[in-house]
C-alpha cells in the first residue's frame, strides 16, 4: 500500500477509514488494525451497530408499520410475485450478498438454532458455540471467536438478533417451516455472524 495513504489513514484513524483500508485488499486487514489502532473486534462491533440499526429501522418503520399497524401492504417471501415487501431477513441477505460480491474482506449473515430456512442453521463449530452463548445470556453480550476456514483465518463475532416488534415473533411463530412457535418480544431469535479475515 502507498505510504502516503497509510499515513493519512493513521492520522485519521476513524472506522470509516479502516473500512476503506480493508477494502484495499483482504489481506491488508491486519495492517489496517495496526496502523489505525482498530481491532477486528471494534470493527465488527461498529459494522454490527450499522447493520442492527438498519435492520430495526426497516422492520419497525416499514414492515411493522405498513403490515401490522396500518395494514397497507404485506411482507412476503415471494415479494416480487406478490407485489409485497421483502422480509427483513431477505433485505438483510440481499445487502450481505452485495457486500460479498464487493470483496471488501469481510462477510456477514443471519443464522438461527430455530431456522425457518434450513440454510440459516449454524454450520461451523464457532457458529454453534456463538448461538448457544448469546441464547444463554439472553443477548446481553456478543460472542467472539476465531476460526480457520479453508486456508484463511477469521475473527468471527456473533451478535444476538432479537425479536424487537410484533411482526418478528408473529411471523416466525405462524410460519409453517418454523421449528419454534413460542417466540416472545425481546427473545433472542437468532444471531448475526460477522467474519473478518486476520493473518495467522
Ligand atoms: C413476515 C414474516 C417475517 C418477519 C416480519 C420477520 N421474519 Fe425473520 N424470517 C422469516 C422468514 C420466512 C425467514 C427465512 C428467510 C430465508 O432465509 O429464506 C426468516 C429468517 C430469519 C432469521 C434467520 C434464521 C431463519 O429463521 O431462517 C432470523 C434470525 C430472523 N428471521 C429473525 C427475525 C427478527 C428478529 C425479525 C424482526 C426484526 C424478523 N425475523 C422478522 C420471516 C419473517
Amino acid at each position: 500500500m502507498n505510504e502516503n495513504l497509510r499515513n493519512k489513514l493513521t492520522l485519521g484513524g476513524s472506522l470509516a477509514l479502516a473500512v476503506i483500508l480493508t477494502a484495499c485488499g483482504g489481506t491488508s486487514t491486519s495492517t489496517a488494525t495496526v496502523s489505525t489502532g482498530i481491532t477486528p473486534q471494534k470493527m465488527a462491533d461498529a459494522l454490527h451497530a450499522v447493520m442492527e440499526s438498519d435492520r430495526t429501522v426497516y422492520t419497525k418503520k416499514v414492515v411493522n408499520r405498513l403490515q401490522n399497524e396500518q395494514q397497507v401492504i404485506k411482507a412476503s417471501e415471494h415479494w416480487e410475485d406478490d407485489k409485497a415487501l421483502p422480509l427483513p431477513a431477505q433485505m438483510f441477505r440481499m445487502g450481505a450478498e452485495m457486500v460479498t460480491a464487493k470483496n471488501v474482506g469481510f462477510t456477514y449473515g443471519l443464522l438461527s438454532k430455530w431456522p425457518v430456512n434450513k440454510q440459516n442453521a449454524p454450520k461451523t463449530e464457532i457458529e454453534k458455540q456463538g448461538l448457544d452463548f448469546i441464547d444463554a445470556n439472553g443477548g446481553t453480550e456478543p460472542f467472539y471467536g476465531e476460526e480457520t476456514l479453508g486456508d484463511s483465518k477469521y475473527f468471527t463475532a456473533i451478535y444476538a438478533d432479537v425479536g424487537v416488534v410484533t411482526a418478528c415473533v408473529k411471523c416466525h411463530n405462524e410460519h409453517k417451516d418454523s421449528p419454534k412457535t413460542d417466540f416472545k418480544i425481546g427473545d433472542v431469535m437468532g444471531g448475526v455472524v460477522i467474519r473478518i479475515p486476520v493473518d495467522s
